[in-house]
């Protein structure tokens, strides 16, 4: 049994993760806006440093596992594309850097942070602004949103997931995250049935644009399943997961991007992959 920081504890996915993991005798500390432990608004900073600062007391600096499951969807309006750079990206790396000397202190902890199937199904999500997200630079990339006019929203959201999913990869084989016993993951789902998606389908024109998008298997996917992959990637049977995007969105992502990847690596690429194994080994030679 451990101790979870559960963010979006109050609804959604987020919610039954938080159901699935206290009827297995875990602590939960969930942080929301409402109905939470820590009640904290992750779109302001000054809420994202009292949240981080709640959970370690509350968890008494040890903690054993983290789900990032807060985040706004692409609803319209002048002001989602800020609120969605800080909720889904900032509320999440700046929480986690916070949390790590506690996760790494649990000696195997395990983290699943929330992106989306949208990473790799919304065609030409422009790659200034996931780098702007990446480098906490929120003013920049609504900036460069706000040139899109009313796509913005859209682009903001699948722009945010793919910032945080490369941050995932990025750090997860780090000593930070690796090096320190801690498994960083990043869960992509495909639209599943929670009150997020339920905002979408309230809206005429936004219902019938999810309700055309390609689902192999069809229909929209159930919270409690989703919630499954989650307390899964919390398990030692986990243990040898680091660095994954898992997708479950009903085949949408097969769909599009059937042989786009797993990609063997390209001739162009070959000195870099070379650098890296040189580096890995002169890393593991000097036990860093
Ligand atoms: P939801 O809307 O049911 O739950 C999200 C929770 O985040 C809510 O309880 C909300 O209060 C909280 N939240 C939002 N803004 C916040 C803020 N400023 N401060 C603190 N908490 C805040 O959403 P759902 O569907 O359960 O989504 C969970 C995660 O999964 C999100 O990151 C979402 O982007 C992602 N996702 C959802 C999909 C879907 O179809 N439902 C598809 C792919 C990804």
């Amino acid at each position: 049994m451990g101790t979870y920081a559960v963010t979006g504890s109050a609804s959604g996915m987020g919610k039954a993760v938080v159901d699935r993991l206290v009827s297995e005798g875990n602590v939960v500390v969930g942080i929301d806006l409402r109905d939470a432990d820590v009640i904290a608004d992750l779109s302001a900073p000054s809420g994202r440093s009292a949240a981080a600062a709640a959970v370690i007391e509350l968890c008494g600096g040890v903690l054993d596992g983290a789900v990032m499951a807060a985040g706004l969807g692409p609803a319209p309006g002048r002001d989602r594309p800020r609120m969605i750079a800080e909720v889904n990206v900032l509320g999440v790396i700046e929480l986690l850097e916070a949390w790590q000397p506690s996760l790494a202190r649990a000696e195997r902890a395990k983290v699943v942070v929330f992106a989306s199937n949208a990473t790799t199904t919304v065609p030409m999500v422009p790659k200034r602004v996931v780098r702007a997200l990446l480098e906490g630079d929120v003013d920049r990339a609504v900036q460069r949103l706000r040139l899109l006019g009313k796509a913005a929203p859209t682009f903001a959201y699948a722009a945010s997931k793919v910032a945080v999913s490369h941050w995932v990869r990025r750090q997860a084989v780090t000593p930070d995250w690796a090096g320190a016993g801690i498994r960083l993951n990043a869960l992509a789902p495909g639209a599943i049935m929670t009150p997020l998606l339920e905002q979408q389908l309230a809206t005429p024109a936004e219902a019938r644009r999810i309700k055309a998008f390609p689902v192999p298997i069809g229909g929209f996917g159930d919270a409690n399943q989703l919630a499954a992959w989650v307390v899964f990637m919390l398990s030692d049977a986990a243990d040898f997961l680091c660095g994954s995007v898992v997708f479950v969105d009903g085949g949408s992502d097969a769909w599009f991007r059937a042989t786009d990847w797993p990609r063997p690596v390209p001739a162009r690429h070959l000195r870099r992959y070379v650098a890296r194994m040189r580096s890995f080994r002169q890393r593991a030679r000097s036990g860093a």
